[in-house]
């Protein structure tokens, strides 16, 4: 790659206005950055590679201006920051481009998109988590983007999602009941990765057993494909829970197993998110060995014309 090449859009992208550079850092499979010190166009690559040494420490704010309204979006047991956000974002559509999250939680997508100068459209079930939404917008002074109120496999049958044609599904989706369960007892002293349950709605999918959850996931990713154009991407964030006697608990390998039934969907692959901001806990200490999972997986999908698998 040439200098040229690196620092500009090449005139063959058709997905992004990412330079060559920042494409290159965009596909790493582990990301061990916060927001970077200084906008990442600015950075040299040798730079980048020192600044994004596992030695520094960094970790997205949870206070002050750069914390994106931290203060109001930390009512919610889950949400992601729009720093991290806005990275996928960029990777994954144009400016003005459309983004779909079925899962909007306090709309750390949404906050994203309207920071990113792009369009999307949420679905949440729960209006609380709306309501924070939109005092996170404000609070910010960002555009309110709609969210639509409901059970996902309803909604998405609407006319305002079916006749959007979206860029990106970039979604969040609550886990199994394996989490709901946590709340209680040993599972919850081991921090074991969400131990809030989202929702009492029996339509949160946070409360269904894990194979329920694991089928109906997989419907609701084939009802946003009916709205997602063709070579469109489908990114979902998912965070293992830890293994237990009955279940290896690697839910992004199950996850990607059921999604391949999916003919127009095909698997491009992971990155790794690790979030220094994680708590550590001193699980099996000084027993036994217990991991401490600070990283989520994002799995990348990218919608095929019928057939061209
Ligand atoms: C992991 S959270 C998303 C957090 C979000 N990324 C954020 O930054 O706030 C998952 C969300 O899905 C919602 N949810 C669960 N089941 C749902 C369903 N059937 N339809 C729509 N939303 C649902 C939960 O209320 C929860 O807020």
């Amino acid at each position: 790659m040439s200098d040229s090449e690196a620092q500009q859009p090449h005139r063959r992208n058709q997905l992004n206005d990412l330079s060559g550079r920042e494409w290159l850092y965009a596909t790493r499979s582990i990301a061990l950055t916060g927001t970077p010190p200084t906008p990442l166009n600015d950075l040299t690559a040798e730079e980048w590679a020192a600044w994004s040494a596992p030695i520094l420490a960094s970790a997205y704010p949870t206070r002050g201006p750069a914390s994106a309204a931290h203060h109001i979006r930390k009512a919610h047991p889950s949400p992601k920051p729009p720093a991290l956000l806005s990275e996928i974002i960029r990777f994954f559509t144009k400016p003005n481009g459309w983004v779909l999250d079925p899962f909007a939680g306090v709309g750390g997508t949404l906050l994203a998109c309207a920071q990113t100068q792009r369009q999307a459209i949420g679905i949440e079930l729960s209006p609380h988590y709306i309501d924070l939404y939109g005092q996170a917008a404000d609070a910010l002074n960002l555009a309110r983007l709609p969210v639509l109120q409901g059970d996902a496999r309803e909604v998405l049958n609407s006319p305002s999602i079916q006749q959007q044609r979206f860029d990106l599904v970039l979604t969040d989706p609550p886990y199994s009941s394996m989490l709901s369960r946590a709340r209680t007892g040993q599972r919850r002293k081991q921090g074991n990765g969400a131990a809030t349950p989202f929702t009492d709605d029996p339509a949160d999918l946070g409360n269904v057993d894990y194979p329920t959850f694991l089928r109906e996931l997989t419907s609701i990713v084939a009802q946003t494909l009916q709205s997602l154009r063709v070579g469109g991407h489908l990114v979902l964030f998912v965070k293992d829970l830890q293994p237990t006697p009955e279940h290896h608990n690697m839910l992004h390998a199950d996850i990607v197993s059921a999604l391949y039934q999916l003919s127009q969907l095909r698997y491009r692959g992971y990155r790794i998110w690790y979030d220094q901001s994680a708590m550590l806990y001193p699980f099996g200490y000084p027993y036994s060995f217990v991991a401490n999972q600070v990283h989520q997986f994002l799995l990348i999908f990218q919608k095929q014309a019928e057939g061209e698998l």
